[in-house]
């Protein structure tokens, strides 16, 4: 059944009873039941209102017109039009409101049938997302299907009170379409609000004449002929109660968002932390990749507030579609209700323990099963508290000091000492690093032929950003094995990403040891080093303890986390979203004759996007102006994807249009060569360069 569902209630902020008032001899609410009655498609009009006893007197007046009627919650108000619609069995619902007595059945009409003609495909229309008739003309329409989705889920004050914003907001969920007017005429008021808006639709209804079924045409004549009339109500302004549940949602420290509709973006909230921040934290974050410098400023939010999916929001209320994906733990999405109820039961069993706990022995015991090279297993903390037993073992196992390393291998001084950033790192310690570049064997034999018989270790990530060239890995764990060093594989970023086992089991080599972490738990902290026994076994020997090696809550995430991954087909989908991803972009770079400056690379589960200018050299200007174009447009991207399991088609399309704009206006910069220029702040920076 198609309803029209009146929300009436007695109460009002600025005009207490409107709901009853007389126009014209009969209550507003008589006048808008009128019309309602007269929408092309409408089988029944319903009156939801409150439960309080001044709202008997809107009982009573439906009850005299023989109305259904529904009473709920005052303030949650989505609650109270679903009781509504479910009670009374309207599977489509027309939302309508009395303070438009005003409302013309024709254009509601039309907003009703462009519902009808979607057939099916769509959730919501209305003629208010953005607004261009007469403010008082407003209709929604939309399926009791995306009504209960939001009345399950919406948990702001202004998603309660006003019912379908957490519709509207998510047009990467809701299928969403918009009634137009040609000539914008939101400007002009025939709501009512205040008294002199009642004053105003009195005078309406006392020139027009109360019988007519007049519309907005007569209404637009008349103003045409008495202009003055619109004197009455001109200085108030539209949706205010709105605009106020909104100031309740900040007020109660939850904000609201909505992605892709909020240009220009304020950053309030983010830019008050980040000054409170840079007095108390150095660097004002405790992870340079997630600092201020990383993305466009006074455009990228500074703080995130919450997440969910693959969606995450920020301290100012706006939503994004995640891909940073806390730089890569999130690998079933935000909040996975698995890993998350795992991680409940061990809470109520306790986080950390003075002797082990069973956990220790059985995610050991899953790691063994899944990872080729893994016989024996110790947890960390961090990726770098990996790398660095990996190291140290393997220092303790031949007996040598030096190590060669090939890609990122976290902050600890044995191997930040290589790069750029090496401040406090002895020089002791640097001298004993070297760097090999990747897919150049040569660059490896070079260190081995030089410093014979001395490396304890060669570390490389198996892949980054670039594919391995044929026979690259084979080559360098020949190398490795010839020279008597430890072939460890550090696949802090790969695992659990790239396939169950890792790169390794992609690539079909096998390390000595691996370092694996991040989306091991899904955004909880472990990371490990896995590998061979005999190797494995030095750990006996040399220092890798801390109090929290086998805290328990991480440990039951990554128990449900690789259980998750070993049942359902997560690692396909990062594949094959990835996949969609990057082809896309690279489809788009191509039309714009962008192919040559920007290009997605990498394996789909984690893509890297790169900029170069026209001579070639990598570019953070043309990276800036990307990242600035599409995070203007609800998507949070520091240069690349990390998929997870909760990445849909839609957030996919959304992304994938988001960029082809974003690529348009990098192209128009290039062309015109003013890329800088159109930056809204600083070029972001690299956080160091490799020596
Ligand atoms: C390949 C690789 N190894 C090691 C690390 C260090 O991990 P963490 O930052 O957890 O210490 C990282 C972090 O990004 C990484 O990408």
């Amino acid at each position: 059944m198609i309803a029209a569902v009146v929300q009436a209630r007695m109460g009002s902020s600025r005009l207490p009873g409107k709901t009853l008032a007389d126009v014209a001899g009969r209550p507003m609410l008589a006048r808008l039941v009128e019309r309602a009655r007269r929408i092309e498609g409408v089988q029944a009009v319903i009156i939801a209102t409150t439960d309080r006893p001044a709202d008997n007197a809107i009982v009573a007046f439906a009850d005299q017109a023989g109305l259904p009627v529904h009473r709920g919650s005052e303030t949650d108000v989505l609650d109270r039009v679903h009781g509504a619609a479910t009670r009374f069995g309207a599977s489509v619902i027309v939302r309508v409101t009395p303070d438009c007595p005003l409302l013309d059945p024709v254009i509601a009409g039309r907003v009703l049938a462009r519902f009808r003609e979607g057939g099916g495909l769509l959730d919501y229309v209305s003629n208010t997302q953005p607004p261009t008739f007469p403010d008082g003309q407003d209709t929604e329409v939309f399926s009791l299907v995306a009504l209960a989705t939001a009345w399950r889920e919406a948990r702001l004050t202004s998603e309660r009170e006003h019912v379908t914003p957490f519709i509207w907001k998510q047009p990467g969920r809701f299928r969403l379409a918009n009634v137009t007017h040609v000539e914008d005429l939101s400007h002009l008021r025939w709501t009512v609000d205040e008294p002199a808006d009642l004053e105003f639709v009195r005078a309406v209804y006392r020139r027009l004449g109360a019988e007519q079924p007049f519309g907005m045409e007569d209404i637009l004549e008349l103003l045409e002929r008495e202009p003055s009339l619109l004197d009455l109500n001109r200085s108030f302004t539209r949706n205010e109660g709105y605009a106020k549940s909104l100031r309740a949602d900040r007020a109660a420290g939850d904000a609201p968002g909505g992605p892709f509709m909020d240009t220009p973006r304020r950053l309030t909230r983010s830019e008050e932390y980040f000054a409170r921040a840079e007095k108390v934290i150095p660097s004002a974050t405790q992870t340079f990749s997630k600092g201020h410098t990383q993305f466009v400023r006074g455009v990228a939010p500074l703080f995130l507030q919450r997440a969910q999916g693959s969606h995450v929001w920020d301290v100012d209320g706006h939503e994004y579609i995640d891909y940073p994906m806390a730089l890569g733990p999130i690998v079933l999405g935000h909040n996975d209700p698995d890993v998350d109820a795992a991680v409940r039961a061990q809470l109520a069993d306790g986080i950390a323990f003075s002797l082990p706990h069973p956990l220790e022995v059985e995610v050991s015991e899953l790691l063994t099963e899944i990872i080729p090279c893994a016989e024996m297993v110790r947890f960390g903390k961090n990726g770098s508290d990996a790398t660095s037993g990996a190291v140290r073992v393997a220092r303790a196992y031949t007996g040598r000091e030096r190590i060669a390393a090939c890609g990122y291998h976290g902050w600890q001084d044995w191997y930040i000492g290589a790069t750029t950033r090496h401040r406090g790192v002895p020089a002791a310690v640097r001298e004993l690093t070297h760097l090999f570049a990747y897919n150049d064997v040569a660059s490896l034999d070079r260190l081995l032929d030089a410093h014979p018989g001395q490396f304890a270790a060669v570390i490389m990530e198996p892949v980054g950003v670039v594919e391995p060239a044929g026979g690259f890995l084979e080559q360098v764990a020949a190398r490795a094995r010839a020279h008597g060093a430890v072939l460890i594989y550090d696949e802090v970023v790969t695992s659990f990403r790239v396939a169950l086992g890792g790169a390794m089991a992609h690539y079909g080599v096998t390390p000595d040891l691996a370092c694996i972490g991040k989306a091991m738990a899904n955004g909880f902290p472990v990371s490990a080093v896995v590998g061979r026994r005999d190797i494995m076994q030095v750990f006996d020997e040399i220092f890798f303890s801390f109090t929290f090696g086998g805290e328990a809550l991480s440990l039951a995430a990554a128990r449900a986390t690789i259980t998750k991954l070993r049942n359902e087909p997560v690692i396909p989908h990062l594949w094959r979203q990835g996949r969609r991803l990057q082809d896309g972009y690279n489809a788009r770079a191509r039309e714009l004759k962008l192919d040559g400056l920007t290009r997605c690379i990498g394996l789909p589960p984690r893509t890297v996007l790169t900029f170069a200018d026209r001579q070639g050299r990598e570019s953070l200007a043309m990276k800036s102006l990307f990242q600035q174009e599409v995070v203007r447009r609800g998507i949070l991207s520091a240069g690349g994807f990390n998929i997870c399991y909760r990445h849909d088609d839609a957030d996919v399309e959304r992304t994938l249009a988001a960029c082809g704009e974003a690529l348009t206006v990098l192209a128009g910069a290039v062309e015109a060569d003013d890329v800088e220029a159109r930056l809204a702040g600083p070029v972001i920076q690299p956080v160091f360069r490799r020596a």
